[in-house]
């Protein structure tokens, strides 16, 4: 007799924030969900400008488990939101706030859309505490899903809600001045009456039984632990959900790789402060001379706002610098395959503004960090870079500034001296702990989930 015991099919609507840090782990945690069963299927409700441009980079193979819902915002309500604002890639920043009030009001677009297809769980965001209780009231179980570290939560709930009963046991994370002064104008930003602090503090509080997080126990264990405490529910790594660079469309015979097929071992820097900062001209100008100072062949990805459409890379990087450098550098305007340059062997250290992504993308490839945190929670993953000992911080001048000096000293003990022996065989052991539960990790989300799906059949 065959016994077989059929999984019944689980649905999954999955609602990430507008931008592409969010969107993109939140499709990378469903990939790989669906690896592991087969009777998953995922709903990714997002704009449709984001759509458009996500939907063409799906292979195949997850067209009958992964499939898009357009989220629509109100635009007549709020004519300076034109639909291709409707996403923080390429938005002047003081539409920010607009931007999350539009996706606030978006909410009954949404509780239709939880109407129609009656999902068994919902995934949901940090910035949107709507959404869980629109689940609720439909009487489907949500779940958080946070693409920060629980080293940047826990320090949001430090800075923001000044409880005097929480004391901060991690002298490893904590910012200075500057940095604190930054941190706490981000955390109070307000938009539609609402401060993001509380945001993320309704969400997390909102979250059924689990929250899970994109991070993993080889580099938080301690954080997880304390944060799980702290908000009263299991913290669930999901792991550092890093793109299969396969899935990235680079021929060998791209520029960039054949430079870097011509260099030696570990002898180069990739330079890169994510897709959505964009360096100020005196930035750009010490970086250059930092990376001059240190002697180190470099790639390095600058990029401008959309809608600067004047602005010549030449015209930005200190007289002279391209002559000078000549073969040792290399500039890209735009985008790079940064996977497939961190997996590169000639690269030997990134210097990196510290998005969570970038962090986890530098330690799963063994990459040791060069941190220049710049807003948001990079600050607080430069720290956790360091004490993890897979980096160093370049070390800013006292009111903050960028310093060439200091930029080319952490690039040389990084990638060439004899002092950074200890930070190169740490990056390739934590990545190697790393990989080695990530398998773990993601059955122990899909346990979880499953759990919390028949808890609430
Ligand atoms: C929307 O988000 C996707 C996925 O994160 C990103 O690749 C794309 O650049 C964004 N599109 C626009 C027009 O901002
Ligand atoms: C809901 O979606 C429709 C388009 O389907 C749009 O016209 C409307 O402005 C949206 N409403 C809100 C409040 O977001
Ligand atoms: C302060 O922190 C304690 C312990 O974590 C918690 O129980 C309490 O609810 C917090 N109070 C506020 C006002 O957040």
């Amino acid at each position: 007799m065959v016994y077989s015991q059929q999984h019944r099919s689980i649905s999954i609507l999955m609602l990430p924030w507008l931008a592409h840090g969010h969107i993109s782990p939140f499709l990378e945690l469903a990939k790989k969900l669906t690896h592991k069963r087969n009777n998953l299927h995922f709903y990714i409700c997002s704009t449709p400008v984001n759509l458009t441009s996500i939907k063409p980079k799906l292979s195949e193979k997850y067209s009958h488990c992964i499939e898009f819902v357009e989220l629509h915002l109100p635009h007549d309500e709020l004519p300076e939101l034109p639909p291709h604002y409707h996403t923080t890639n390429g938005l002047p920043p003081h539409l920010m706030s607009t931007l999350k009030k539009a996706f606030d009001m978006s909410s009954s677009n949404f509780s239709n859309v939880l109407q129609t297809l009656k999902p068994d769980l919902l995934i949901y965001d940090f910035l949107q505490p709507w959404a869980p209780s629109l689940a609720l009231s439909h009487n489907i179980p949500a779940v958080e899903f946070c693409t920060i570290n629980a080293a940047t939560i826990i320090s949001i709930f430090a800075n923001h809600f000044k409880n005097s009963t929480l004391k901060f046991p991690f002298p490893g994370i904590h910012l200075p001045d500057y940095e604190i002064r930054m941190f706490k104008n981000q955390v109070e930003f307000s938009s539609n009456g609402l401060k993001d602090g509380d945001r993320i503090q309704q969400c997390s509080s909102s979250s059924c039984n689990i929250i899970l997080a994109k991070t993993s126990r080889e580099i938080e264990a301690k954080y997880i632990d304390y944060l799980s405490d702290l908000v009263g529910k299991k913290i669930v790594p999901v792991g550092p959900l890093v793109q299969d660079p396969l899935d990235q469309k680079t021929d060998e015979e791209s520029p960039i790789i054949q430079w870097l097929n011509k260099r030696e071992k570990s002898s180069v820097v990739y330079v890169s402060f994510g897709s959505e900062y964009f360096l100020s001209k005196e930035e750009i100008e010490e970086i250059a001379h930092g990376l001059e100072l240190s002697k180190v062949s470099f790639i390095w990805v600058i990029r401008f706002p959309k809608e600067d459409k004047t602005t010549k890379v030449e015209e930005v990087l200190p007289k002279g610098f391209v002559e000078r450098m000549g073969e040792r550098g290399m500039i890209v305007e735009g985008w790079a395959p940064q996977a497939k340059i961190l997996q590169h062997p000639s690269v030997g250290g990134f210097v990196s503004h510290c998005g969570w992504s970038s962090v986890l993308e530098s330690i799963k490839f063994g990459v040791p960090i060069i941190a220049l945190p710049m807003q948001l929670d990079q600050p607080v993953n430069a720290k956790l870079v360091e004490e993890v000992g897979v980096g160093v911080e370049a070390r800013r001048a006292e009111g903050g500034g960028l310093q060439r000096e200091a930029i080319a000293e952490a690039i040389g003990d990084v990638v060439v001296k004899k002092i950074g022996e200890g930070v190169r065989m740490k990056a390739l052991e934590v990545r190697d702990n790393m990989k080695k539960i990530e398998d773990e990790e993601i059955n122990d989300v899909l346990e979880q989930l499953e759990q919390l799906v028949q808890l609430c059949a």
